[in-house]
């Protein structure tokens, strides 16, 4: 495989999805068939549901923390931590995962886009704490200051991202031109604004790769370069030339 080309003024903008955390053990959503005990993934990740059935919302995020725990970062994840090492700070990783095995790999310059799975806020107080518990239904957990419901602090169907992660993302596009790589791994493309990333990319006359182990085709035919594979293979020899 021809490693990724990367010049001296390279700068890349990695984009991650539930793919790159599928060979961890943690599953994708589609490749769940999009259910969780029959219901469907926008039922348990929807403000709405949340509203009609906040003990069962909190029994799916209670099993996605306790299952979390027993997941370790892959050699994907490995192959990105040693990218950053090269580049500093000409390197950013916007994720779609909310189970921070970037971080726990090594990964610095990491925008949770998402939310964090171990993290909860108050539906008023809205400030994200960082949460371990799992909470598997009753009691539906409270704020001890107002009193409200709290919820994890991930990004459900309908709801904004932070724009203050939106903005970064478009300055290190702008600053990068004509010199940004633009790898997307293990992701669908099927959620905006991510999806829209690889647009923006080649507005700027970057260059788009990605890698996925079974590439959406029309997804696919927006990149100039597409890998297709497990993400902890292909990315340790992609990215070989700079480590
Ligand atoms: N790990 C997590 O935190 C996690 C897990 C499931 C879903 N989610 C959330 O669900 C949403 C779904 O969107 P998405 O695009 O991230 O996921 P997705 O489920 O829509 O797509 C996953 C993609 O990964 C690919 N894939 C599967 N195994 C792979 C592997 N070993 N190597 C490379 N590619 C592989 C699939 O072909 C698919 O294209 C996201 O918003 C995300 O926040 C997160
Ligand atoms: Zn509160």
């Amino acid at each position: 495989m021809t490693p990724l080309p990367l010049r001296p003024d390279s700068r890349v903008l990695v984009l991650t999805g539930a793919g790159i955390s599928a060979e961890s053990g943690v599953p994708t959503f589609r490749g769940a068939g999009g259910l969780w005990e029959g219901h469907p993934v926008t039922e348990v990740a929807s403000p709405e549901g949340f509203d009609a059935d906040p003990a069962l919302v909190w029994r799916f995020y209670g099993e996605r923390r306790q299952a979390r725990k027993t997941v370790a970062p892959n050699p994907g994840h490995r192959a990105l931590v040693a990218l950053e090492h090269a580049l500093g700070d000409r390197f950013l990783l916007a994720t779609q995962n909310v189970d921070g095995l970037h971080r726990e790999a090594g990964s610095q310059r990491v925008l949770a886009i998402h939310g964090e799975l171990f993290e909860s806020k108050c539906e008023r107080c809205r400030v994200p704490f960082p949460d371990e518990r799992t909470y598997l239904g009753e009691p539906v957990p409270v704020c001890p200051t107002c009193g409200q419901r709290i919820r994890v602090n991930v990004v459900w169907f309908g709801e904004m991202l932070d724009p203050k992660h939106l903005r970064q993302i478009d300055r290190f596009i702008a600053e990068a031109g004509n010199r940004l790589v633009f790898l997307a791994v293990g992701t669908s493309g099927l959620v905006y604004p991510a999806a829209g990333l690889v647009d923006s990319a080649k507005q700027v006359g970057g260059t788009t790769v990605l890698v996925d182990l079974a590439p959406n085709r029309e997804h696919a035919r927006r990149f100039d370069r597409v890998e297709v594979g497990k993400s902890g293979e292909v990315l340790p020899r992609l990215l070989a030339a700079a480590q």
